[in-house]
């Protein structure tokens, strides 16, 4: 089987990461899977955004956790990228589950906290799953705070869990095995052959960001999934290694 192509943010590589005309580019482009970053705005709710500030990718300044939503909301978050996207907004994650459940693509949710409390928000992610119904299958969690991984695993049920990490350390091998992950989210450049075989072994599947160019998979033709901001150059590759 051919790896998924997860675009990266939506794609990341066109358009505004984490907005909604990103993730449209990567429904338009007929992928299965995206892959967003999540963290609460200062009132709770939980918004796609990568950074813990609006200051790379808005035209405001302040940490998420500081802003409400509303003040969230007022920010643009398309006209950084390039003018013709100008006046996206910040979306929640109850509007992106809303759209991703009316196109039927998968999502790898990634919850990005710093100092946030991991209990705290993976609570306020269960009671926004809560609301309404999702199908499992569809949705994947992720973090690189193990502290996250392990309240996703204490407070969810039944959803897949991705062990989310820059490199394969034994830390992340006892978690993989304690939180009963689905599959284990690595940096390419880190990930060897050996690592994808023996977390196979294990049951686990691997999934590697961030692939952008076709040429750079040759090694890693046993990978699951890749995560890129140019899924495609991976579907219109002559490797035909999307279905
Ligand atoms: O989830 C895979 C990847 O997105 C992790 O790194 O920094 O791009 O969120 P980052
Ligand atoms: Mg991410």
């Amino acid at each position: 089987m051919p790896p998924i192509v997860v675009g990266h943010r939506g794609v990341s590589g066109h358009f505004p990461e984490n907005t909604k005309v990103s993730i449209v580019a990567a429904i338009e482009l007929g992928l299965k899977w995206i892959e967003v970053d999540i963290q609460p705005s200062k009132d709770d709710v939980l918004v796609v955004c990568h950074d813990h500030t609006v200051n790379r990718c808005s035209n405001g300044i302040g940490r998420i956790d500081d802003l409400t939503f509303d003040q969230l909301r007022k920010l643009d978050f398309g006209a950084w990228y390039g003018s013709r996207f100008s006046g996206e907004v910040i979306m929640s994650l109850s509007e992106l589950l809303a759209l991703a459940d009316t196109h039927k693509i998968g999502i790898n949710i990634e919850i990005k906290i710093d100092r946030h409390n991991a209990a705290h928000v993976v609570a306020l992610l269960k009671a926004q799953l809560e609301s309404s119904r999702h199908d499992k299958e569809r949705l994947i969690f992720s973090s690189f705070d193990h502290n996250v991984m392990r309240q996703l695993y204490q407070q969810l049920n039944g959803y897949k869990l991705g062990v989310l990490s820059r490199r394969l350390r034994k830390a992340d091998q006892q978690l993989l095995n304690e939180i009963d992950a689905f599959s284990c989210h690595l940096n390419f450049r880190w990930t060897t052959k050996r690592h994808v075989e023996m977390l196979h072994k294990s049951g686990y599947q691997v999934w590697c960001y961030t692939v952008n160019s076709p040429k750079r998979l040759a090694h890693l033709s046993t990978l699951d999934a890749i995560f890129s901001d140019y899924p495609e150059r991976f579907i219109h590759s002559a490797l035909g290694r999307i279905g």
